[in-house]
């Protein structure tokens, strides 16, 4: 048997090369600069397998292109770059890497909450800048995080890890889904449900964990914001279309919130003009990125591959449909 031929976007981790070239023969894409849509549909041609990143999009004008290709590894656990419906009608199995990095988001999450609390972009702008006059009574005074109510919107592994750290601080928890969790799991969070809009009144940090969707998508639109209290926080690792940034410049400009934290925008690695305040900490899609993490993510996506030319189930198939009829 042939080895299946594999495109890899980028050269991932030696953990995770070491499984692939155990069953298939791998290209990879070690260019310093992002692959090309153009040269994507070059490399994918003659390839079974393609494992990619959520910054490329596995459409069906890419799959009609790659007709040899039996499966897409896509190296995050959002899957929103990936067309998995037209995937599942053209035979191609699709997996993500959900489990590893739930703790290292919620751990950013955090980091940015504290962040914009206490204005931290500002005080290391400023400890930087050689203008620091010595410590003084008013200066960049913040809000605390400790003892205040964190509204989690999704509460799904992130938005649960999220709500164990909060017991160390001392805050309310609340939480929000389109299920409310079992009980067991309300009182091990120690959170309480909550409507959307009742959520957004009381919390004084909102921390979105909701996957992209049709039902997310613009989720954060204009009138969320005037539900929110002025003094209060948003807080975005999920993905940048959950929240209308347009809507979210105007609640900053007009002191309907008190700031923003985020790591994802709308058109990413475009950052909307408005968000550049210093009332905003602003991050580049980092809240997975920890060693251990990104080499896990990296293993779990070739572990999937491996699984599927061995003829297995990759453990975390979105399509399972399209293995019980290969
Ligand atoms: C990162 O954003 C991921 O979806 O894994």
């Amino acid at each position: 048997m042939p080895r299946p031929k594999i495109f890899a976007t980028r050269p991932l981790f030696d953990e995770a090369r070491q499984i692939l070239q155990e069953k298939c023969e791998v290209e990879y894409w070690a260019q310093p600069e992002r692959i090309s849509r153009e040269e994507l549909f070059r490399r994918v041609k003659d390839k079974q397998g393609l494992v990619c990143l959520l910054t490329e999009r596995v459409d069906d004008g890419l799959l009609q292109g790659a007709t040899k290709l039996r499966m897409v590894a896509n190296v995050a656990v959002g899957f929103d770059n990936i067309d998995v419906p037209a995937c599942t009608k053209r035979g191609v199995a699709v997996t993500n890497t959900p489990g590893v990095l739930d703790e290292s988001t919620a751990d950013f999450a955090w980091t940015l909450m504290m962040a914009v609390a206490r204005r931290l972009g500002e005080g290391e702008a400023l400890a930087r800048s050689g203008n620091w006059k010595g410590w003084d009574l008013d200066q960049l005074v913040g809000t605390d995080v400790w003892g205040k109510a964190l509204g989690l919107v999704g509460f799904g592994r992130i938005g649960r890890a999220m709500a164990r750290r909060a017991g160390g601080f001392k805050m309310k928890v609340l939480y929000t889904d389109v299920q409310r969790a079992p009980e067991d799991v309300e009182k091990e969070c120690n959170a309480e449900y909550r409507d959307f809009n009742t959520l957004l009144a009381e919390s004084d940090f909102v921390s979105v964990h909701v996957p992209l969707s049709s039902d997310t998508q613009g989720l954060f639109e204009a009138a969320k914001f005037f539900r929110m209290k002025p003094t209060a926080f948003l807080i975005n690792t999920s993905r940048g279309q959950v929240v209308d940034e347009a809507a979210l410049v105007h609640a900053l400009e007009s002191k309907k919130i008190a700031g923003a934290a985020l790591d994802v925008y709308e058109n990413e690695p475009f950052i909307h003009p408005g968000l550049k305040r210093p009332n905003v900490v602003l991050a580049p899609h980092i809240a997975s990125a920890s060693l251990e993490t990104r080499t896990k993510m990296s293993v779990i996506a070739a572990e999937n591959v491996k699984a599927f030319f061995d003829g297995k189930r990759p453990p975390n198939v979105l399509n399972p449909e399209v293995i019980k009829t290969a």
